[in-house]
């Protein structure tokens, strides 16, 4: 079942006087609960087409079909509020508040989430999720005394723990070694196949793809199908 249908989709950017078609009319289907994997060289437009996929940016033109809504055609609260209940995200960098303890961290993403959940609901699932990224032991710590790897676990635990339809993923191991990339890349895998997340992932790391249930290839804008 489709989840999200991009198509036609284009984006340009303006250079002064100047014009720059950056995205050239890409068609997307994403099947729900699939891990969808978005590879190409630098500059091929990966980012922006996943940042615009995500409603964290606008196309130029073409239509994004989430759900049988048009993202496209909202307005900007709106698409503010699907990113914020139904959408997860996670970027190279883990992106952590500062001053706020892991377990904050969480609290805080529900808070942005809106959901229902009792008291004791968020602490269940806080517990749960802290102990599926084995950072249960990190609950109180602030983001400057965590590891890499140990930032990078947290960040995907607060990307799914408000149980978003779609995480966006740009290039979420790339900042770390080959260990550290295995274990995120398992954990990632496992926490949204476990609830049927569908997953969007840039990378450049060869040893992701394993995880991925399709790779799609883009080149100078456009996705290059093979054959
Ligand atoms: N906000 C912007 N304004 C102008 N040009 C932009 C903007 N964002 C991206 N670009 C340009 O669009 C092109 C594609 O950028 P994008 O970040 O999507 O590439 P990418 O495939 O993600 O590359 P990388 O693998 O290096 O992350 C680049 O030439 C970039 O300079
Ligand atoms: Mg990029």
């Amino acid at each position: 079942m489709s989840l999200l249908t991009i198509n036609g989709l284009e984006k340009t950017f303006k250079h002064g006087s100047t014009e720059e078609k950056i995205l050239k009319g890409i068609d997307l289907d994403l099947s729900k609960g699939d891990m969808t994997a978005l590879v190409g060289a630098s500059g091929s437009g990966k980012s922006t087409l996943l940042t615009i996929a995500a409603g964290l940016q606008e196309a130029t033109g073409g239509e994004i079909i989430f759900d049988s809504e048009n993202l496209t055609a909202l307005d900007d609260e709106q698409v503010r509020e699907i990113r914020a209940k139904r959408f997860g995200f996670v970027f190279q960098q883990a992106h952590l508040v500062p001053f706020l303890t892991v377990q904050e961290q969480l609290e805080l993403m529900l808070d942005t989430a809106e959901l229902k959940w009792s008291k004791e609901e968020r602490r269940q699932e806080i517990e749960d999720i802290l102990e599926k990224v084995e950072m249960q032991h990190h609950r109180d710590s602030y983001p400057d005394s965590l590891s890499g790897g140990e930032k990078q676990r947290v960040a995907i635990a607060r990307a799914v723990i408000h149980q978003p339809e779609i995480l966006f993923a740009d290039e979420p191991t790339a900042s770390l070694d080959s260990k550290r990339s295995k274990e995120v890349m398992r954990l990632l895998t496992s926490l949204t196949k476990e609830s049927s997340i569908t997953v969007l992932m840039v990378t450049h790391d060869e040893s992701a793809l394993e995880y991925a249930d399709y790779t799609v290839q883009m080149k100078d804008g456009l996705i290059e199908y093979p054959g």
